[in-house]
């Protein structure tokens, strides 16, 4: 088979090299790729919104089907642009993207289907939202949320009123006017409590649970710092996601969500992502992304233990419920390497150095803002690499992936030292025999 990969980041880098584990596979196309998907795929200069390139490229190229990565071309319809020239693609249509690209269409989506989420208020108007504000416990902590795809620079967390009147006067006043982002403007119910992903696949009609995983947002160690794309995950999450609440999960969230998108006839096919925060132990859906996380991605594709091959043709001929997905029950940690001033301003085109010496066998190194220029691996972006050590218990994989991290270098790099440290406060509990949270 021949498979065209969307996408240039350390999730797509993750997505072709399981693609190349499969005996099907011919040869993969990754459009427009980076320094790292050079080693398992063609790259093909070709933007990710660029539909008409892709498109002829596919054709040109016999491509048996496409993966999309990122959100952005699935909220500009790749999938409709391309079902509508005959071409196999995996990812949601234009409007079931809407789950994403649309935080009031998730948001009404979730009541209708009585899927559990923070209490929510939107307005349109700025001078309503001020209203609202003004109308708020001078104390109250709340969030404040863009509605449209924010590359997750959307969401500002207000410890008080007056956090909140700055937001609204500073930031959102300024983007009003720029595009869709902040034409509506989301109040959310701040809920304090730890966070989990939970990916699915799904044909829009069955779905399969991958493992639960953790992502962290924040910049720094300790949950500190900006929110960014995500400085790290693992999987699994034993000291949060147990039996009990996996299975509480799929009953009242997944299969809401899969009935909800059966009812609504969404175009459904590819990997929906869950984004849970614990209010009180009990799950409430933060928000819905319908593409694989990262680096959630580079942290679960290294533990499938099926043919994702097998799997995108399930998904495409809408029999993903005549396929078991298996897992590795192993660890699996994803450490993201950054640039320095990442999310704000950050230097390129910065010299990576000692890739080569990582060469431990359960060890990947993802590339997401790379190229290889002139012999030299150098940065492009602000998440440069994504790290993932694969162990059968929790301690080496922390380790494996920490001393590979110290292995490779570029200027002003930046990773955060605690990712994994509650697997291993857990790990100590378990060997104390203190019951875990
Ligand atoms: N209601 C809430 N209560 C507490 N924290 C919240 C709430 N909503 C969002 N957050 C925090 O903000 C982060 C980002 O919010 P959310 O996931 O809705 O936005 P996003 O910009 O779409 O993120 P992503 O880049 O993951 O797609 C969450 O991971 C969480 O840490
Ligand atoms: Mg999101």
């Amino acid at each position: 088979m021949k498979i065209l990969v969307v996408g240039s980041g350390g999730r797509e880098h993750a997505i072709c090299l399981q693609l190349s584990k499969s005996p099907k596979i011919e040869r993969i196309y990754c459009a427009p790729g980076n320094g790292g998907t050079l080693n398992v795929a063609q790259n093909i200069d070709i933007l990710v919104t660029d539909f008409d390139k892709l498109a002829a490229f596919a054709k040109e190229n016999d491509i048996d089907f496409t993966f999309v990565g990122p959100e952005t071309p699935l909220s500009y319809g790749i999938v409709d642009y391309f079902e509508s020239r005959g071409l196999k693609v995996i990812g949601p249509s234009r409007y079931a993207a809407k789950l994403e690209s649309s935080k009031i269409y998730a948001k009404k989506f979730m009541q209708k289907y009585n899927i559990p989420t923070a209490r929510y208020n939107s307005f349109e108007k700025i001078t309503d939202a001020i209203k609202f504000v003004e109308s708020l416990n001078k104390d109250k902590k709340i969030v404040i949320k863009a509605d449209g795809l924010a590359a997750g620079k959307g969401v500002y967390i207000c410890n008080n009123r007056e956090d909140a009147f700055y937001i609204l006067k500073h930031v959102i006043e300024n983007y009003k006017t720029s595009g869709d982002l902040w034409k509506n403007i989301i109040f959310e119910e701040y809920i304090d409590g730890p966070e989990l992903s939970y990916l699915i696949f799904t044909d829009g009609v069955s779905y399969s649970m991958m493992p639960a995983s953790q992502d962290h947002k924040r910049l720094n160690d300790g949950n500190k710092g900006p929110n960014t794309g995500g400085m790290g995950a693992y999987v699994p999450v034993p000291f949060l996601a147990t039996k009990e609440l996996n299975k509480k999960i799929e009953i009242d969230i997944i299969r809401k969500l899969i009935s909800g998108i059966k009812s609504e006839k969404l175009d459904y096919k590819g990997v929906l992502y869950v984004g849970i925060i614990l209010c009180n132990s009990s799950p409430h859906v933060l928000e819905f992304n319908c593409r694989f996380g990262d680096p959630e991605a580079q942290a679960l594709l290294p533990l499938l233990d099926t043919d994702l091959v097998d799997i995108c043709n399930a998904i495409l001929d809408k029999k993903l419920s005549s396929i078991k997905i298996k897992w590795k029950k192993k660890f699996s940690i994803c450490l993201v390497l950054v640039s320095g001033g990442y999310p704000g301003y950050f230097e390129k085109k910065v010299e990576i150095k000692g890739l080569n010496s990582i060469n431990d066998k359960f060890t990947t190194v993802f590339h997401a803002g790379t190229q290889f220029y002139n012999g030299r691996f150098i940065t492009s972006g602000g998440r440069v690499l994504g790290i993932t050590s694969v162990s059968e218990d929790i301690k080496s994989a922390v380790d494996k992936v920490y001393s590979s991290a110290k292995l490779v270098s570029f200027k002003n790099m930046h990773y955060r030292k605690d990712i994994g440290r509650n697997l291993l406060k857990f790990l100590k509990k378990e060997s104390e025999g203190i019951p875990s949270e």
